[in-house]
């Protein structure tokens, strides 16, 4: 693989305070970033901030300042989060900045001089929280408005529309033809769902006199425009004039698929002659008690703190470990005491849970910190530090290179689809099998041994340890970079800028190795969280 890979996060809302769900994201797109960048693709990698709209508005006049000055006091807290999460971003947008609202009334001013966009006077059901008007396909079963929608409210208004209906036909023909528009697949299902009924134009400004946090249209000074079609155009207005676009994926969570992304984006651009991006990853949701992590739910105010106390990269495998890109999953910091149906579960069954600390002390801690201390030991004491050559080659050596083959094998099918989880289930399979390994050949009893065979399987062992971690240590550059890297250093390896040496090789031989390493060290429980 090689060329230009352009990919984004969604903008995140600049109204409250950064939580898992951001964080998430962030890290799922820095690690697919940095496995680009290592698979020696050119990378541009965007995210930033959403600052307009009503909800940011209303947080600043509650709080008696200013717009501008709530969004840059809360850029400064997501910024901080991505230098803490080790995100390798290669540009931040933030909607206030001149670059973006240019480009924002550059589109504007051309669909208008197109005729795609004009006035009219309509009444309707308006959601505040979502900012945006309703129609009844948008009551539940009980003909009730859903949760989502806030306070609705009916409200007559003139405003100027875009023409979205136009593009209909096309973006349905769009979808069918490129299965990797909407991925994982089983999300354009519902998108297609959606574009089943004729759908109406699409609202694309906000009176003044409602509204006056927003970019103005360049057309009619009493208006602002309305907050999706501003945030949506982050995407073209960072890389504008670099040739960059098309993205090649848009990154984001399965609340803003359908309509914005999956619709109203791929129209503007149509409308515009620009191209649509080329594939959308749409993952699901961290939840905690199984309700959505939200601001509004108030259940993820916490969440990162485990970020300082665990460190980033152990913070990173297990959101990256834990959630099956496109399904939910839950946040577990305590294991709970019911079970989903009510039951109280024993402290017997409340231990098995799989709790952050638990993934921190057996996926990382046991298989793979001990396993590197394992090798570095035995080295130390049998061999005066240097990874000595391969010496016989049996069973359970050849069993070991040919998991390696099938792992790397899974682990690139994995990322070629995005599956962060997958290439890391796979992974630590091998790294169970290297540990597996060790118990076979008990290169402690090798040690004792005068028979020459065996100090050729001891010597064997710890070469093939060795390799199975520079390999390990390698592929997991993307996903734990700092950790990662120590990891390789304490080998005696460098360490790589792309994945030109991921075979099995004699790499892990002829090196001088740490004399330890720490790289999970101990954390004590950290105090529960108040009720
Ligand atoms: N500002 C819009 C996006 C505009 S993109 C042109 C927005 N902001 S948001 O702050 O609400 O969400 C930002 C991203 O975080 C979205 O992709 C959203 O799906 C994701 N998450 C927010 N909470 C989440 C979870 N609990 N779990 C996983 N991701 C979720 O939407």
């Amino acid at each position: 693989m090689s060329g230009s890979f352009y990919i984004t996060t969604a903008i995140d809302y600049a109204n409250g305070a950064p939580h898992l769900g951001h964080a998430y994201e962030k890290v799922l797109a820095d690690v697919i970033a940095r496995h680009a960048r290592m698979s020696r693709r050119k990378v541009h990698f965007l995210t930033g901030l959403d600052e307009h709209g009503q909800k940011v508005q209303q947080t600043a006049q509650k709080r008696g300042i200013s717009p501008q000055e709530l969004v840059d006091e809360v850029a400064v807290g997501f910024r901080a989060m991505l230098r803490d999460l080790s995100i390798s971003n290669d540009d931040y947008i933030r909607t206030t900045e001149p670059r973006h609202r240019k480009v924002v009334q550059d589109f504007l001013s051309r669909l208008h001089a197109e005729g795609l966009i004009f006035k009219d006077r309509k009444g309707g059901w308006y959601s505040v929280r979502q900012e945006q008007f309703l129609s009844d396909k948008d009551r539940d079963e009980n003909g009730e408005w859903p949760e989502i929608f806030g306070e609705v409210t009916q409200t007559t208004e003139e405003n100027y529309y875009f023409r979205i209906s136009k593009f209909q036909s096309w973006l349905v023909e769009h979808i069918r033809s490129h299965p990797d528009f909407i991925t994982p697949r089983f999300r354009q299902n519902q998108v297609l769902e959606f574009l089943k009924e004729p759908m109406n134009d699409l609202c694309i400004s906000r009176p003044k006199s409602r509204l006056t946090w927003g970019i103005e249209l360049p057309f009619d000074t009493d208006y602002v425009t309305y907050v999706w079609f501003d945030a949506l155009t982050n995407y073209y207005s960072a890389v504008v004039g670099t040739g960059l676009w098309p993205a090649d994926l848009h990154v984001i969570g399965k609340d803003i698929l359908s309509p914005p992304h999956a619709v109203y984006w791929p129209c503007m651009l149509k409308a515009l002659g620009l191209e649509p991006p080329r594939s959308l990853l749409v993952h699901g949701w961290w939840t905690i008690d199984r309700k959505k992590a939200s601001k509004s739910e108030g259940n993820a105010k916490d969440s990162l703190s485990v970020v300082g106390i665990y460190g980033a990269d152990a913070f990173r495998y297990y959101l990256c470990r834990e959630m099956v890109v496109g399904q939910d999953a839950d946040f577990v910091l305590e294991p709970p005491t019911h079970s989903e149906n009510g039951k109280a579960l024993s402290d017997k069954e409340r231990k098995r849970y799989k709790t952050f600390a638990r993934v921190y002390q057996t996926d990382l801690g046991n298989s793979l910190g001990n396993l590197v201390n394992r090798l570095l030991n035995m080295v130390g004491r049998s061999c005066g530090g240097v990874v000595p050559a391969a010496g016989a080659d049996e069973d359970p050596e050849r069993s070991v290179r040919l998991l390696w083959g099938d792992t790397r094998k899974a682990y690139d099918v994995a990322f070629a689809e995005h599956q962060v989880s997958r290439a890391l289930e796979s992974l630590w399979t091998f790294i169970n099998a290297l540990n597996a390994y060790i118990e076979t050949r008990a290169p402690w009893k090798l040690a004792k041994s005068a028979d020459p065979a065996d100090r050729a399987r001891l010597d064997s062992c710890l070469a093939h340890v060795s390799e199975g971690l520079r390999l390990v240590g390698t592929a997991l550059l993307p996903v734990m970079p700092t950790t990662a890297r120590t990891l390789l250093e304490n080998i005696g390896q460098s360490v790589p800028a792309d994945f030109d040496r991921f075979d099995w090789s004699a790499a892990g031989s002829g090196v001088r190795v740490a004399e330890k390493c720490i790289l999970f060290p101990q954390v004590e429980a950290p105090p529960a969280p108040a009720a």
